[in-house]
């Protein structure tokens, strides 16, 4: 079923669930090593600690403050950082841009300092990957270049991964369309001193045209650039330039390292490893379209690239001391098959999410995180895990209809087969401890995952036993779900019973969700926005739901998670933006 026409069916029986189709409309980062890049796009400038190094010359200019797109950081391991930022320079090419980092914001006790440059080939945006000597620290940094210094931005390295680490915080966003709100959700998380990286679980751009997936009433004040669908690399790349000009958006990059994957639109709607539903002959080849499209990810975002000789492997590890093994999984290009409409078609045995040598490398990564005795393995990815159905029969494999009928293939729902075997390996592996979490459905879910959880004889509902993991579903920042808050009040009220597994759903909020990591816990605490039709700086919480250390299911939390103690001052602002 394509999402439009998920969207159409949901409606019509009642759960105005279209809403939930419309995102339709250190150790190593890798179990291979996740080595500093080379000087490719997108890829990090490896760096060394050491004495500072000769001062480039700088070409002459007259220009404005070229650091207009702010700075961000990403892909903590325990002695590296990626860091990130880009220059706007009339007529230069070749720019050097000095980089410092220091363990204080006033850069009294520095660190590193190393040169990258700002070149054409990669839309002026430069990565350094610099060598910084203690893990689980908060480090401040700046670029400087032509006469100007840049906003003072603020990371923080991972623990190393065999420290002993006794809490951990996540914050955890999705789907932020720009024309469709502001990114008060954003401002919020900024603001939030005692997170250790923030993750970003796709639809972090959206491709459509001026108008075409919007409010319209903020046309005026969101407009997006470049006007129409965006489908070639300058124009990937004008779109991320956009969205990076927004202050709540440059200010979130300024204050915590990110950990990113892309989901469909940072490509085109419903997007598959060949093709997408908003894609069609007349937008050219598609290879084409995911090569510009994946190549402007690498160029804007503060990512490392693995392998530059395979781009679109994105998925990789982090290890977060003893504490937490996490997991950021493609569930779009690398080795999705095309969707499907119908409940045989979503069983067929050879169908694939994952791609082959992903599953194998899933398998592999949730081995090692048991084997070096982390206590929480998490799951990053982008489409729901858990079944969402109309029926509660049990799960028959052999008939089409077993299960009930699904209601959006687009997520799992349409990989049977690859849930199965995700869901068969953890059983096998008598696995304690695996968190999901999810994005790309604008909406919040607290559910068990059971591989049946319609049959008695397999999963209890009211105890939760049988339940074999646990799955966390983040709201969108801007995205819409279901217009009013009685329709998602509705829709709750007609899925809890049909859906034995799901605890609790939000259809209408935006915001974002907290993740909470203890020995004792993992425990997500949601919070919520009042609106993104204007800037606002309200937020609520909106419900915890945790799952306690062996436990594999989901209870719900009276309150959220007190602060951090500790936690390291933010950056100061600075005044180095022009809007
Ligand atoms: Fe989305």
């Amino acid at each position: 079923m394509k999402r439009r026409e998920f969207l159409s069916r949901s409606a019509t029986a009642g759960l105005s669930l279209g809403v939930l189709s419309a995102c339709g409309g250190g150790g190593s980062s890798s179990p291979d090593g996740g080595k500093p890049g080379t000087d490719n796009p997108g890829t990090g400038n490896p760096g060394q600690p050491g004495p500072t190094p000769n001062a480039p010359e700088m070409p002459s200019y007259g220009g404005p403050d070229p650091f207009q797109h702010g700075v961000a950081s990403g892909d903590p391991l325990a002695n590296q950082v990626i860091l990130w930022t880009r220059l706007t320079a009339a007529g230069l090419d070749e720019i050097p841009v000095i980089v410092e980092v220091a363990r204080d914001a006033t850069f009294a006790t520095p660190v590193y300092q190393g040169v990258g440059y700002a070149r054409s080939q990669n839309d002026f945006t430069v990565k350094l990957d610099p060598l910084l000597p203690e893990p689980e620290t908060t480090y401040f940094y700046r670029f400087r270049s032509l006469g100007f210094t840049s906003p003072v931005g603020r990371t923080r390295t991972a623990p190393a991964p065999g420290a002993q680490v006794d809490h951990l915080r996540l914050a955890v966003v999705s789907c932020s369309n720009l024309p469709y709100g502001w990114f008060n959700a954003y401002a919020r998380v900024a603001r939030r001193a005692d997170l250790d990286a923030v993750l970003h679980l796709g639809d972090y751009i959206y491709e459509y045209a001026q108008g075409e997936y919007n409010d319209a009433d903020l046309a005026g004040p969101r407009p997006v650039d470049p006007p129409h669908e965006i489908i070639t690399l300058d124009d990937y790349r004008r779109r991320y330039a956009c969205y990076r000009r927004d202050p709540d958006l440059q200010e979130c990059h300024r204050q915590h390292p990110f950990i990113c994957v892309w989901d469909d639109h940072e490509i085109a709607n419903d997007a598959w490893m060949d093709g997408a539903e908003n894609h069609n002959e007349g937008e050219g080849d598609f290879a084409d379209r995911k090569r510009a499209a994946v190549r402007a990810y690498y160029e804007w975002m503060p990512i490392r690239m693995g392998f530059p000789d395979r781009d679109m492997r994105i998925y990789r590890r982090f290890d977060y001391g003893d504490l937490l093994t996490l997991v950021m999984l493609d569930t779009r290009l690398i080795g999705r098959d095309p969707q499907v409409d119908s409940p045989s078609e979503a069983r067929d045995r050879n169908r694939q999410l994952l791609g082959q040598d992903q599953r194998q490398w899933l398998f592999e990564q949730l081995e090692y995180s048991r084997g070096r005795g982390a206590r929480w393995h998490v799951i990053g990815q982008q489409v729901m895990l858990s079944p969402l159905t109309l029926g509660t029969l049990p799960d028959t494999p052999n008939w089409d209809l077993g299960g009930g009928a699904q209601l959006n293939y687009d997520q799992w729902d349409g990989y049977q087969t690859s849930r199965r075997a995700l869901l068969g390996r953890i059983e096998a592996m008598a696995l304690d401890n695996t968190v999901v979490l999810t994005g790309d459905i604008h909406s919040s879910w607290a559910m068990d995952v059971s591989a049946d959880p319609g049959n008695p004889l397999v999963y209890n509902r009211f105890t939760g036993q049988g339940s074999l993991a646990v799955e966390f579903v983040t709201p969108a920042v801007t995205s819409p779900a279901a217009p009013s808050k009685a329709l998602s009040d509705l829709a709750r009220a007609a899925l809890v019973p049909l859906n034995p597994h799901l605890k609790w759903v939000d259809l209408f909020h935006r915001g974002y969700l907290v993740l909470d990591l203890t020995a004792e816990h993992c425990k997500a605490d949601w919070f919520h926005l009042n609106t993104v039709s204007e800037p606002d700086d309200s937020e609520f919480f909106a419900r915890s739901y945790l799952t306690r250390d062996g436990q594999n299911h989901v209870e719900r939390a009276s309150q959220p998670s007190a602060p951090k103690t500790a936690a390291p001052p933010l950056a100061p602002a600075t005044q180095g933006i022009k809007p």
